[in-house]
């Protein structure tokens, strides 16, 4: 059984003078241990989908099962904490936490003792290939390259399967985007994550085991 199963989902965007499908009518499904790329043009619904598929947002129709749980019977902020992690183009990190205190905060909000949530926070940094001393840096002090992967350690943080990446390397010079992609890689093939990419990157989409693309809302793979 897929950990996430998109079946038959439209998302309308409703407003007084308009409604826009973003997503039309889409099925797909998403493995643990697999790379998923999700590309298309701007516009197309990817980002829609992706903020269905982290549970920000219920489908205007059909249903996301989480195994074989209906998304929309879930507690979804308890599926964010625990199931599902975000990275986002734009790295997000809170401005006035060194990178440290960033990939703690999840922790603690889910009661994780200071002293463990701190050890593991450490370990965390470590694997995402960083130094010791970016732990105790302010985010304004670090390349792009380094917040997006205090970011990516932050998503670590809360033990989730599913790691939803929005342009995850839009803002990077191309060794750093490498950097990032190869550690998703990883964490995919190693740690048996479901990582699934929104990008405009073809370089991305190429290393990706399974390639989906979006256009005018609808999904081919
Ligand atoms: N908050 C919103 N309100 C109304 N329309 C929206 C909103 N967000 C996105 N859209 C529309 O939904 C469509 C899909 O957008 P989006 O999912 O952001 O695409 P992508 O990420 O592929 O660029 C676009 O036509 C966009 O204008
Ligand atoms: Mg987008």
């Amino acid at each position: 059984m897929s950990i996430l199963s998109v079946k038959e989902v439209t998302y309308i965007y409703k407003s007084k003078y308009q409604s826009v499908e973003a997503v039309s009518n889409v099925s797909c499904s998403f493995d643990t241990g697999k790379v998923y790329a999700i590309v298309g043009h701007s516009g197309s619904g990817k980002s829609t989908l992706l903020s269905l598929l982290a549970g920000l947002d219920l489908p205007t129709k059909g249903e996301i099962y989480v195994y074989d749980k209906p998304m929309s019977s879930m507690d979804r902020d308890r599926y964010r904490r625990e199931t599902a992690s975000v990275v986002y183009q734009s790295f997000n990190l809170f401005p006035l936490l060194t990178a440290l205190e960033n990939v703690t905060y999840p922790m603690e909000l889910r009661g994780v003792p200071v002293k463990e949530a701190k050890e593991k926070a450490k370990a965390l940094i470590a694997s995402v290939g960083l130094e010791e001393r970016i732990a105790y840096q302010l985010p304004l002090m670090m390349s792009g390259g380094q917040q997006q992967r205090v970011a990516i350690a932050r998503a670590l943080a809360n033990n989730s399967k599913i790691l939803l990446a929005d342009e995850p390397t839009g803002n990077l010079d191309s060794a750093n985007g490498k950097i990032i992609i190869d550690l998703l890689e990883k964490l995919a093939h190693e740690k048996d994550y479901a990582v699934i990419i929104i990008t405009h990157d073809m370089g991305i989409a190429d290393r990706a085991d399974i390639v989906y693309t979006m256009k005018d809302g609808k999904l081919k793979a």
